[in-house]
């Protein structure tokens, strides 16, 4: 039986952006899922270990239960290090497993045949690691950059991930390494310091490693998907089209309560009525960016029957649904909302708002609108019985 792990606890620090690159999409599903899914069409692989960053343990956790077509898995905690995040999730192998294959979580590309290649040869000799010939000829310089040694290029070889190893012999290796302070760039160097021979796979040059904008674009063309390009930008910069999103929101006007709206309270002899703060404009503006990503509304995620969200501060719920979008990848281009309400008068109290507003979703506060309208007494917000608002968002990705 063989069990793989997924290192997906890095930083992302060379893709850029502010998120974990394997939650990038590619294609219509995340790099992380398609990585999962291809390793979970292999009969002998019966169990799964996605090493992650603490903080992303519960996104992780709600991206697999999305997916239907995994392997038993199970979710744990990375390190520093590529080699520390493996080191821990060994600690978690289950005894049936003979095999041990890694597997860069962002090489969402891997064909299933080089993954059952690798299996069998590291079955037969220990240690097998899939890689391809290089292409390029390399040379050694030194720390002035001038050249020492050009090693003939037909005996290199480019190596990427999976790497499979009979389980002893990967504990014993990654003993040794923690022993001695040896940090390692894969798994199979090692093994290879503990004396084992590691037998080379022939893999294929589309199992690139994402790791800069270029390779997701590269990946994108390498599965014939074709994002929109805006016709006149350069390639590097396009962007995949911006999606909108629109959210609106009642709440009837009651006695001792506080009105709070953006996020803000404002003096008032009526407040808001809800199982919430009952933040009218901060729901709003919740089902306007739950909206343009299609992630369903409010009540879906933070329900009124929920004991945990009664008198809740919904700058909270705000904050929780902008990690949400941010997950899948979209960032805020700008929201623009309206607030209905007869009295009390708002114009004081709206940059306050605003700032308040941008202050939570940590974004210039030029990109939030907020403006404020009576209906001339008529109906349920002229009468003064309630207060109701309206969000619009674009999310960009
Ligand atoms: N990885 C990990 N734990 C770390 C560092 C990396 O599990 N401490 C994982 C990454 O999530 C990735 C794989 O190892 O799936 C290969 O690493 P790399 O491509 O370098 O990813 P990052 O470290 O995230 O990227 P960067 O080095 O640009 O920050
Ligand atoms: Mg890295």
């Amino acid at each position: 039986m063989v069990t793989a792990i997924f290192p997906a606890a890095g930083s992302s620090r060379r893709m850029g952006g502010d998120i974990n690159k394997i939650f990038l999409e590619l294609g219509s599903e995340s790099i992380l899922l398609r990585t999962l899914k291809t390793f979970s069409k292999s009969p002998r692989i019966n169990f799964l270990i996605v090493v992650v960053n603490e903080n992303e343990v519960d996104a992780v956790q709600k991206l697999l239960d999305s997916a239907d077509d995994l392997k038993p898995y199970k979710i744990v905690v990375g390190g520093s290090e590529r080699q520390y995040s493996i080191a821990n999730g060994l600690k978690f192998l289950p005894d049936d497993a003979e095999i041990v294959l890694v597997h860069d979580a962002a090489r969402p590309l891997i064909s299933l045949k080089v993954i059952e290649d690798v299996i069998d040869a590291a079955k037969k000799f220990g240690g097998a690691i899939a890689a391809v010939p290089e292409k390029n000829t390399i040379k050694f310089i030194d720390a002035e950059n001038f050249v020492t040694y050009t090693p003939p290029r037909s005996k290199l070889v480019q190596v990427q991930t999976p790497q499979g190893f009979q389980r002893e012999l990967l504990l014993k290796a990654y003993e040794q390494a923690a022993q001695d302070n040896f940090l390692g760039t894969d798994d199979s160097s090692l093994v290879e310091r503990i004396g084992d021979r590691i037998k080379i796979i022939q893999s294929d040059y589309r199992n690139i490693k994402i790791t800069t904008p270029e390779d997701l674009q590269m990946a994108e063309s390498l599965i014939g998907f074709k994002p929109q390009v805006t016709e006149n930008l350069p390639p590097t910069t396009y962007s995949l089209p911006p999606k909108i999103g629109m959210g609106y929101d009642v709440h009837r006007l009651v006695a001792n309560r506080k009105l709070i709206l953006g996020n803000v309270e404002i003096p008032y002899s009526l407040g808001l009525d809800g199982h919430s703060d009952a933040d009218v404009l901060i729901h709003a503006i919740i089902d306007a960016l739950l909206g343009a990503a299609a992630l369903g509304d409010i009540g879906q995620h933070f329900p009124d029957s929920d004991a945990k969200y009664k008198g809740v501060d919904s700058g909270e719920l705000l904050q929780k649904v902008h990690e949400m979008i941010k997950i899948h990848g979209y960032t805020i281009g700008n929201i623009d909302a309206t607030i209905v309400a007869q009295k009390p008068k708002l114009a004081p109290y709206i940059l306050k708002m605003r700032v308040r507003l941008a202050e939570i979703l940590q974004i210039d506060s030029n990109s939030i609108s907020v403006k404020a309208t009576t209906t001339e007494g008529l109906g349920f917000t002229g009468e003064g019985l309630g207060i109701s608002a309206y969000a619009t968002v674009l999310l960009e990705r």
